[in-house]
């Protein structure tokens, strides 16, 4: 099944956009699946839902139930589960790992960040059936900085030869974060597979954000977010008025109560 949507995907390059966004609940993901290519289970949730300081410290045992919950509503759109940190270290634990999420989630792909260095690990995964979405320029598992990549020559160097790596390596598509745009355009037009850009490009062949960012549940608003909605306030004022009504004792009425 995953086959058939992958695809599906590859054939959008340079053709159609591929549009994804991040989900860690049915409740988003109903919603999403009806729209989107892809649905990433991504570590975000560490910041987004736990309030962790970093995606660093969200462990594999919590993505995963995120990721149940995710999967098993999705008809349409392929299910992407964000390897945590330090879950990839080499390519048995790597292999261990995956393997597991597969099984437990039954998501249709795995996402893991880094270049280069990574693509041992990253073949060892594809030989074994493993799909695999890589994620290149800023990593925020391992970035000591959160800024724009690709500002001097050597770092447009190294992100582009990362991207090739990962190309030639068997990923079905790269995530592209943070980068100028002049070298996320050139990227998207050198290699086989997909990218999808996060901050990164108008010219990248799809594109993600992390949902609550773009309805207003979060307080994340760099550049590259543009924020649809204020879901936040909607809240606010359904709570605001709830506890009014309860203290006024205007709920419940008749209406909201058994008889017999
Ligand atoms: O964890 C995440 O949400 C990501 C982004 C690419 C959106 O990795």
């Amino acid at each position: 099944m995953n086959k058939v949507k992958i695809k599906k995907i590859l054939k959008k390059k340079g053709k159609k956009q591929i549009v994804c966004l991040t989900a860690y609940s049915s409740t988003m993901a109903k919603i999403l699946d009806k729209y989107c290519d892809i649905i990433l289970v991504g570590d975000s949730v560490s910041m987004v839902l736990y309030g962790m300081k970093n995606t660093k410290e969200i462990k594999i045992s919590t993505l995963i139930l995120h990721a149940e919950s995710v999967k098993k509503i999705c008809k349409r759109s392929l299910v992407v589960f964000d390897m945590p940190f330090n879950t990839y270290k080499n390519k048995n634990i790597a292999l261990k790992n995956a393997k597991k999420v597969m099984k437990q989630t039954k998501c249709d792909a795995v996402k893991l960040e880094g270049g280069k260095k990574i693509t041992n690990i990253i073949k060892h995964l594809v030989k074994q059936n493993i799909p695999v979405m890589g994620h290149i320029g800023l990593l925020p598992q391992t970035s000591k900085s959160f800024k724009v990549k690709g500002k001097n020559k050597n770092q447009q160097k190294k992100i582009y030869q990362d991207a090739l790596a990962l190309s030639n390596s068997g990923v079905f598509s790269i995530v592209i974060e943070c980068v100028i745009e002049s070298l996320a355009k050139k990227i998207t037009k050198s290699i086989s597979v997909p990218t999808i850009g996060i901050g990164a490009s108008r010219f990248c062949d799809g594109q993600i954000l992390v949902t609550d960012d773009i309805i207003g549940m979060s307080d994340f608003k760099p550049r590259f977010v543009k924020q649809y909605s204020n879901v936040r306030k909607i809240i606010e004022k359904s709570v605001k008025n709830y506890c009014t009504d309860v203290i006024k004792r205007k709920f419940p009425t008749s209406k909201h109560v058994y008889k017999y």
